[in-house]
This record gives structure tokens, sequence and C-alpha cells, in this order.
């Protein structure tokens, strides 16, 4: 069954805690918490007290996307804070093997992030030691982007190297999904598909049934 993460960089942060409601009466059960520094990426939005807050508030998996330069440096704060799952881009990474393994010893679940113009063949031997990849369907920093279209053809790729090797690996997808897009999407390979704007503009409760819909079809 493909799941639905949404992002929270698109709620309405006045009302956190109604809304989270709202995405937990409609089954959701993950949501995606997309960290920003301002140098990775050009914009910023929140960080470790936030998720110190949500942690306290629900036992919703929290699954942390780092768009930081150098984000082993935080990868303590966000478990302390309470993160369940974080996801570091490969092309902010100096070490990834030992950042990931810093994760994994902690107990979290770890995840690697492509851009779209990174290619897949960069994780070819980190695969079979990651609980997550996620592709990212715009380039990071924002909500409400368009989808790029042929990061359709990394989702396939990976989605046949997991099977052609066993692998264990989820696949995520994160950025510009929509009502138009999310079911061939997830016929492509996505596992978990991340939505911000989708989900959070509008009616949260029919937002989230219609696209559940459109997987179940
Ligand atoms: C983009 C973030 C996404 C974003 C998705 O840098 O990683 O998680 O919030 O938002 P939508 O679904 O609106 O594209
Ligand atoms: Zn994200």
């Amino acid at each position: 069954m493909v799941t639905l993460s949404p992002s929270l960089l698109a709620a309405d942060f006045v009302n956190l805690r109604s809304q989270i409601d709202i995405l937990k009466l409609n089954g959701i059960r993950s949501l995606h918490l997309d960290i920003m520094d301002g140098m990775y990426v050009p914009n910023i939005s929140f960080g470790p007290p936030v998720i110190k807050s949500l942690r306290k508030y629900t036992d919703m998996f929290l699954d942390v996307h780092m768009m930081v330069e150098a984000p082993e440096r935080y990868i303590d704060d966000m478990i302390y804070a309470g993160a369940d799952s974080i996801t570091l881009h490969i092309e902010t990474c100096r070490h990834l093997d030992s950042a990931l393994e810093k994760i994994r010893k902690s107990g979290k679940k770890t995840g690697v992030a492509l851009n779209p113009a990174t290619p897949v063949l960069l994780l070819d031997e980190i695969l079979p030691f990651v609980d997550m990849v996620l592709v990212m369907s715009v380039n990071p920093g924002f909500g409400g982007q368009q989808f790029i279209e042929y990061t359709k053809r990394k989702i396939e790729r990976l989605k046949a190297i997991k099977s052609d090797n066993a692998l264990s690996y989820s696949i995520q997808v994160d950025g510009g999904v929509n009502k138009e897009n999310i079911a061939d999407i997830a016929e492509a390979g996505a596992d978990n598909i991340v939505a911000g704007s989708a989900i959070f503009s509008g009616d949260i409760s029919d937002n989230i049934r219609f696209l559940k819909g459109l997987l179940e079809e």
C-alpha cells in the first residue's frame, strides 16, 4: 500500500495542533518535516524546537528531511528532539556512510535524498544499507512547485534495482504531487508520497480522501 506523508511546510503554523488532529482522523501516520537552513536551499523553515513540540503532542512517525549544509552537525539535535527518521541529501554530506551509521546506531531510520539532477547510480554502494531513498521531484527549497517529469524515470529505476537485488528500502517521492499526477507516481514505484500544498490548500479531509482514493484505484 502506498502511504501519504503530509509536509508540514504547507500547514498553518498557528493551527498546527488542530491540523494534526485532522490528519490523524484521516488515517495519516507520518509527518514530513522539511528542515531548511537558508544556505543549502534559499528558504528557512523550522528546526529542533518545533520537532520537540510535535514529539510531545503526537505519536505520529516524524520523518525529518534535512535540506541543510553539512547536516551531520545536526543529527544529534534531531534525534534528541524526537525524529523517527532522518533523511540526508547526498549532495550535502561529505561522509555519508558515517553520518548514516550515526543515525542507525541511535535506533532511527535512515534516508538518503537525491535532487532531480542527481543520478541514482551515486547510491550504488549504499542502497543495501538505507531504509529509504527520497527522490526529489522538484528542486528543494519551496512548496507549491511543479513536478519535474523526468524524475519519474528515477523512481522506476530505483524500483527495478530494489526488486532485482531483493533490497528493502522504501522509495519516497517529494515535491509537486497533486491530484493529476499522484496515481502515475505510485505506478512508477513510490511507496511513500509527500504532499504539502495538495493536502493543506482547501479542506484537509477532502484532500486526503481524494488523494487516497486515487491511490486505491
Ligand atoms: C521541498 C520540500 C517538500 C515540499 C513539498 O523542498 O522538500 O517537502 O514541502 O511541497 P509540495 O507538495 O507543495 O510541492
Ligand atoms: Zn521534503
